[in-house]
């Protein structure tokens, strides 16, 4: 203790008589605890010194500054003047000591030496010596070291690549991990990342080697599921050492691929028609890259060259014209969205189509029911299938374009989907469609076809038929049936006698021709009259009303029926009906005379069998069916006609035609039976009256007074004939163009008579004196009396 004392004193009195022979021993000094200052280079740093004297009433007489183990002071501050202020400064005249200046400060508590522009050299330890007049020297160490910027940092990443531009890319939902690296810094850097100011990960990774952190700091980053929110990020790795550090800086900004966030088909109408075009519209967004788009219809890819896409950068918007058919109807429509570089970076749309379609029908017989085996008497079920969208409001059926309407009585039943016909009837055959209807449209079934096999029967109007036979003839009695199968019906005679026996005829007299069988049969006796039945049979069955054949006696035929007349164009038209041709054919004459009316004929010629009266016709026509065109008619005569009909057994009674007459002007003659004259006007005879009644008298007493004259000229005539040959008689072919009655349909009065047939007959060369053109008019209305 008192060693140290003592020296102590001794060290004092030392430095206060020499400032520079002062013997600090280096060891003492180095156990000294040494403060340690940061300083950045370049700037300016204070060394702090206390030089607060131990006691109020001392004083500091002398401030020196050594570095590191130099014995000279590098500042000294002599304050032996006894105030601080105005103490002298000196420094030592290298660069530290120009760029140091000791600062006082106030109250002794804030000295401190300012070194300026620090550099890397002006590292160490500085040592403060603190002389007191009266107290013992004081020393204080300030360790100077200048903060060391790291190096740049340097990114990686997962593989260990160094980053150099952009981070990523990276894929939304999965790992991002980057690695920042600096190398040096005193003191040791913090390495930090950071986005938008907001720390992400301050906790240095700094691998330790050898148990002591090496050369590098380190900080990984590393983000579990990257999310949206980092699209378009920058981050940044700060590496700075010491708060006094000027943090050094890295921005990597990230390339995030994201999946499509959102897709969405939009269709243009709610209502899609088969083969109508609808507008489908798919969006997508959120996507990075811009997603692509892909449309499926049932799983199928669409390929489309109509498709538009559009491509903005994250939305994308693809156009597509879809025409669907109805085998489209429930199918899935997909619009799928996907990145194209983020693998299972996919996002779909569905919509199920409805697409609206016109039925579709068929139509089919229900199951169990066989085509080829249909009869009469069974029943049938047609099945209607439909298909369409919307359901059918309507189903109908047609049978041969018919309506079928239900009708239980009726036996058909028409059930929603099914037409049921009960105890089938060859009605029923034909073609059966099924129609339905929908807000669409209206679908028509193909027809199907109804064919009824049914047992052979007699062709229509062939049932019965009456044949006149002559005895010894020989006859064709021809059998028509119809029959489905009609291939391979057989034929069987059987002969019903008059006794009421009935026996097969042979078959061999036969000759069977598909649907029809010709029969040879002679009537021999008159036990050979009687009636024949043809039987037919095929598949289904036998005949079950035979074609009977009254084989009678044959007879004169019947007259025509109907007669009528009529003015065509170009010939008077004679038209009946035939009647019964008493069993042998027939054929049927037309025989034209003139009128019976008229004055007793001046040639009354007698015919072959010498029968009075009979005068030959003018004119003759025949014909198979009683069907006459007369073209042998002359304007202003008037004529009976009769028709009858004729067959081996000889002619029927005529139908006479009477007072048929011709409209138009009679053959311009002069000739002496005329009454009237032919310029004598019209209207005079029908508007007069009094004078018409006058004229007729006359005429009446002037006709009589020629028929009376006419007898006398007959006899003459007579007389005379019988001495020379008789003249040439006027005949019908003198006659001029004939004229007809008017375009109308005339009834005759018709007489059925045989035994006043002949009084009907007059000569047709009386006709001559009946030349009467100006009573036309009246005469035509005679014939509707
Ligand atoms: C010394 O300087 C300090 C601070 O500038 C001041 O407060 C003090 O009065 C001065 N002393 C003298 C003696 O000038
Ligand atoms: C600081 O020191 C460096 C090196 O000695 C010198 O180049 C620089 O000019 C100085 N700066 C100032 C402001 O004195
Ligand atoms: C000064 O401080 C630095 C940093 O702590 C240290 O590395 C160095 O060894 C110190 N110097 C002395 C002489 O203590
Ligand atoms: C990209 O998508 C986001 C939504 O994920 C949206 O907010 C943004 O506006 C879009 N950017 C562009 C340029 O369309
Ligand atoms: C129903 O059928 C019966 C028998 O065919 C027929 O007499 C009747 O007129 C039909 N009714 C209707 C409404 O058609
Ligand atoms: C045969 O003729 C008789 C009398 O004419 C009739 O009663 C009978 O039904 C006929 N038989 C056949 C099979 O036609
Ligand atoms: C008969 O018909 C023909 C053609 O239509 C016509 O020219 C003629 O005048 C008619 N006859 C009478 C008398 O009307």
């Amino acid at each position: 203790m008192c060693g140290c004392a003592v020296t102590l004193i001794f060290a004092i009195i030392i430095l206060n008589g020499n400032y520079l022979g002062a013997d600090d021993s280096i060891e003492f000094q180095n156990k000294l605890p040494a403060k340690l200052i940061w300083a950045v280079e370049g700037d300016h740093v204070e060394l702090p010194c206390d030089v607060t004297p131990p006691r109020p009433t001392d004083s500091v007489s002398m401030v020196l500054w050594f570095k590191d183990d130099s014995g000279i002071p590098l500042y000294s501050l002599d304050a032996r003047g006894g105030v601080l202020n105005n103490s002298v400064h000196a420094a030592l005249v290298n660069d530290l000591g120009k760029k140091s200046f000791f600062l006082v400060g106030d109250g002794h508590q804030r000295a401190r030496l300012k070194i300026a522009n620090v550099t890397f050299n002006d590292q160490g330890v500085f040592r403060c010596r603190v002389d007191f007049a009266n107290s013992p020297t004081r020393n204080y160490r300030v360790n100077l070291t200048l903060v060391e910027q790291p190096t740049n940092p340097v990114i990686y990443d997962a593989q260990g690549k160094e980053v150099t531009g952009i981070g990523g890319p990276f894929l939304e939902g999965y790992d991002l991990f980057l690695s920042c690296q600096v190398a040096g810094g005193r003191p040791k850097p913090s390495v930090t990342w950071w986005r938008d100011g907001q720390l992400l990960d301050g906790v240095v990774d700094s691998p330790i080697v050898n148990g002591a952190s090496g050369k590098f700091t380190v900080n990984q980053l590393f983000v579990g599921s990257v999310t949206r929110a980092l699209w378009g990020a920058k981050l940044e790795c700060r590496a700075q050492a010491g708060p006094l550090g000027k943090p050094v800086v890295r921005e990597v900004p990230l390339d995030i691929y994201l999946k499509p966030a959102v897709v969405k088909i939009v269709l243009d109408t709610e209502v899609i028609y088969a083969g109508r075009p609808v507008g489908a519209r798919c969006e997508t967004w959120g996507s990075s890259p811009a997603a692509r788009i892909v449309w499926m219809l049932d799983g199928n890819l669409i390929r489309d060259p109509s498709i538009v896409s559009t491509q903005r950068s994250n939305s994308t918007v693809s156009k597509l014209a879809l025409v669907v058919g109805r085998e489209d109807d429930a199918k899935e429509l997909t619009c799928r969205a996907e990145n194209p570089r983020f693998p299972g970076g996919v996002l779909e749309h569905q919509k199920v189509l409805r697409v609206s379609y016109a039925p579709v029908v068929l139509a089919h017989m229900a199951k169990g029911y066989d085509p080829e085996t249909l009869r009469e008497g069974d029943d049938l079920k047609l099945v209607c299938e439909v298909d369409s969208n919307p359901r059918p409001d309507t189903i109908t059926w047609y049978h041969d374009e018919a309506l079928i309407e239900h009708n239980v009585t009726g036996g058909t039943l028409v059930a929603s989907e099914t037409l049921t016909l009960r105890s089938l009837t060859l009605a029923h055959s034909g073609e059966y469609i099924c129609v339905a209807s929908n807000a669409v449209g209206e679908g028509r079934s193909h027809p199907v076809l109804i064919h009824m096999k049914y047992a052979p029967r007699c062709r229509e109007g062939y049932e019965v038929r009456e044949v006149g036979a002559l005895r010894q003839e020989s006859l064709s009695l021809r059998c028509e049936v119809e029959a489905v199968p009609g291939d391979t019906v057989r034929f069987s005679w059987t002969f019903n006698g008059t006794l009421g026996d009935v026996l097969p005829l042979p078959g061999t007299k036969a000759r069977n021709k598909g649907l029809t069988s010709t029969f040879e049969y002679t009537v021999k006796a008159e036990s050979d009259f009687g009636t024949l039945a043809c039987w037919a049979s095929n598949s289904v069955g036998r005949q079950r009303r035979p074609c009977l054949f009254n084989v009678v006696p044959a007879k004169k035929p019947e007259p025509p029926l109907d007669c009528s007349l009529r003015n065509e164009s170009s010939a008077l038209e004679v038209n009946c009906v035939p009647g019964s041709d008493g069993g042998l054919r027939q054929h049927f004459v037309l025989e034209v005379r003139g009128a019976s009316g008229s004055s007793t004929g001046l040639h009354t010629p007698q015919n072959d069998q010498g029968v009075v009266g009979e005068a030959p016709p003018i004119c003759e026509a025949r014909n198979q069916r009683p069907f006459f065109q007369l073209h042998c008619l002359e304007a202003g005569f008037e004529y009976t006609m009769s028709v009858f009909a004729v067959n081996e057994k000889g002619r029927s009674d005529p139908v006479l035609l009477e007072n048929v007459r011709i409209a138009g002007p009679p053959p311009d003659r002069t000739e002496k039976s005329k009454i009237y004259n032919n310029d004598e006007p019209l209207e005079v005879i029908t508007s007069k009256s009094a004078a018409y009644s006058v004229v007729l008298v006359v005429a009446l007493i002037g006709g009589a007074a020629l028929v009376l004259v006419g007898i006398g000229i007959m006899i003459g005539l007579v007389i005379c004939r019988r001495r020379n040959s008789p003249p040439p008689s006027p005949g019908p072919d003198d006659f001029t163009t004939p004229t007809y009655v008017p375009a109308q349909r005339i009834e005759p009065r018709v007489k059925y008579s045989s035994d006043r047939r002949r009084s009907y007959r007059t000569s047709l060369f009386l006709e001559e004196s009946r030349h009467e053109p100006d009573l036309l008019q009246q005469v035509e209305l005679d014939l509707h009396s």
